[in-house]
């Protein structure tokens, strides 16, 4: 099967999720050969970063709990990547993310000067403009964001969502407005938190984190469901995906690709394949195309 999407062919409808498998070149390029139609780099930002302190990642069975808290070596002190970039031969999503309009202006104008397929922004994390606010639950800071970056950028533009806002096909619908070519949903859900009983202290070092893996599924076939009846843009749908029925599923909320994260963890990067094979043979067996399906749970009832 090969995909359309906003003017590019993709071998499938498989995405990596941004900031499961960092920047490198060559684990990128592994899971595109692999079997995923279009692999995400992790979230870039303006200026280096550490990110949270250890532990950072904890398995809870159901899925995961993460503060990782943006680490980026910043836009400027990566040249090895944008090498990289420019030679490759396989589709990318570049992932951006700033403190305050400007900067993710000023990222995203010098990442579309690499020619990545598409750039991301990832406007469900914090910003210090807005004192911890995300971008991305209010839908006039959400197009703020969006007009200012597709003015300077020279490839499509994907606006990645927050389940957190309270009206998030409202928040499509503004970054459809301001010029977005894509949707991106889920971010992960929470914050959340785990108390480890025996030492009384919260599991991560930093206390919250944000939840992903099979237990936020429903609310993200919620929400995409939600963005599909808001826009006319195609959407990619995540959180949560882990074997071709969950892509099934997500595909008939709306989603036109489907994107994996957590289950990277779980199952490895063959996942994508697997999953591309079970979707495969459940089409077959119901004698549907895909398009038939994008959206489907729309036209029943
Ligand atoms: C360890 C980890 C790091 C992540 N880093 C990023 C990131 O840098 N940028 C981003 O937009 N999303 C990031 N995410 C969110 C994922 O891209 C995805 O939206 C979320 O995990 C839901 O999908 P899943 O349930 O398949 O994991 C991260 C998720 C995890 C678990």
């Amino acid at each position: 099967m090969t995909i359309q999407f906003l003017g590019k062919t993709l071998k499938n409808p498989m995405v990596l999720a941004s900031g499961v498998l960092g920047n490198s070149h060559d684990i990128l390029e592994r899971v595109h050969k692999n079997g995923c139609g279009l692999v995400t780099m992790k979230s870039i930002g303006p200026k280096p970063r550490d990110g949270h302190k250890n532990p950072t990642v904890i398995d809870l069975g159901c899925g995961m709990i993460n503060a990782v808290g943006l680490p980026s070596p910043g836009y400027l002190n990566m040249e090895n990547e944008w090498n990289d970039l420019e030679k490759r031969d396989f589709p990318i999503i570049a992932s951006v993310y700033g403190g305050s309009v400007r900067e993710y202006q000023m990222v995203a104008e010098f990442v579309s000067s690499k020619k990545p397929d598409f750039i991301e922004i990832n406007i469900s994390c914090p910003n210090s403009e807005k004192h911890g606010m995300i971008f991305g639950v209010n839908a006039q800071s959400s197009h703020d964001v969006v007009s200012a970056v597709k003015n300077v950028i020279k490839v499509p533009l994907i606006a990645k969502l927050s389940p957190q806002a309270l009206d998030i096909g409202e928040i499509a619908m503004a970054c459809e407005d301001a010029g977005a070519d894509a949707i991106c949903a889920i971010n992960t859900l929470g914050p959340g938190m785990v108390i480890d009983i025996e030492s009384k202290m919260p599991v991560l070092a930093f206390k919250k984190g944000g939840l992903s893996g099979p237990m936020i599924k429903p609310v993200a076939v919620r929400c995409v469901f939600d963005i599909y009846k808001a826009v006319k843009i195609p959407i990619i749908g995540l959180g949560g995906i882990s074997n071709g029925k969950d892509a099934i599923e997500i595909i008939m909320a709306g989603a036109s690709l489907v994107g994996i994260g957590s289950a990277v963890k779980y199952g490895g990067i063959n996942v994508f394949q697997k999953v591309t094979d079970q979707m495969d043979t459940w089409l077959r067996d119901h004698d549907l195309s895909y398009e038939d399906i994008i959206g489907a749970a729309h036209r029943k009832g």
